[in-house]
């Protein structure tokens, strides 16, 4: 069985205290439950408590990986209230999320900072997980460096399906991951985001490498029956 990423997205929400009754429902909630191997399972908290993730993961033995939601497009310097790789140095961030449509929404991220972001992680040795609509992924690859392009993990997240409760079709999700493969490269993983649930999970990670998991992600328990229905 190939192993396939599950990643939960907690955007700006939680704090301490939610976070930490969330350690401990997830893993009651997993206790016992066989073959977390088969998926590498990384959660992305917002920036403040990424320490505290990690104690966290530490503390109830649990095999998850650490990602931020964002990384500066700089290296480390002269770059008020920026986050660089160089920041990140011991907080054993494995992976970056880069992108999100609600970064280019919000902070009107282009796809010139996002390539250069997708540099600063692979310099700073985290794995980028470029997020893209399907209107822009050629263009969004245009940007890249050539080099970069087996090195990202690319998100397909359909604008209209994110927080909606209505996730693409398999079969279009599908029909775009063979696109991206074509486009980025036929080593580059490719996953889904967009209203993931413990009901469709399973046929999501039917065609892709992984899923990126926002809402579901944030009630421990919706979050282990992903893992669990992947897992049994
Ligand atoms: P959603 O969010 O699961 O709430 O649709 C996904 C995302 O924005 O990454």
């Amino acid at each position: 069985m190939q192993t396939k990423l599950i990643i939960a997205n907690w955007k700006s929400n939680k704090d301490i205290y939610s976070i930490k009754n969330w350690f401990e429902e997830i893993s009651k909630a997993l206790q016992g439950v066989q073959n977390l191997e088969i998926m590498e399972i990384i959660i992305a908290p917002p920036y403040p408590f990424l320490q505290m993730v990690k104690d966290e993961i530490e503390k109830h033995n649990l095999p998850f990986k650490i990602s931020v939601q964002d990384l500066s497009s700089f290296p480390a310097g002269k770059y008020t209230g920026a986050v660089s790789g160089v920041n990140l140095k011991g907080l054993s961030v494995s992976h970056s999320i880069l992108g999100h449509s609600e970064r280019r929404r919000y902070f009107r991220e282009n796809h010139q900072d996002i390539a250069l972001k997708v540099e600063q992680s692979i310099e700073a040795g985290i794995k980028p997980v470029l997020c893209i609509d399907k209107s822009y992924l050629e263009e969004q690859a245009g940007v890249l460096k050539s080099e970069h392009l087996d090195k990202v993990i690319v998100a397909y997240e359909p604008l209209a399906a994110i927080g909606s409760g209505n996730g693409e079709s398999v079969g279009q999700v599908s029909e775009v991951i063979k696109k991206v493969k074509q486009i980025y490269s036929s080593d580059t993983k490719v996953i889904y985001g967009g209203s993931v649930d413990e009901f469709n999970v399973n046929e999501y990670l039917l065609v892709s490498d992984g899923v990126l998991v926002g809402t579901a992600a944030l009630d421990p328990i919706k979050f282990a029956n992903i893992i669990k229905n992947y897992a049994t």
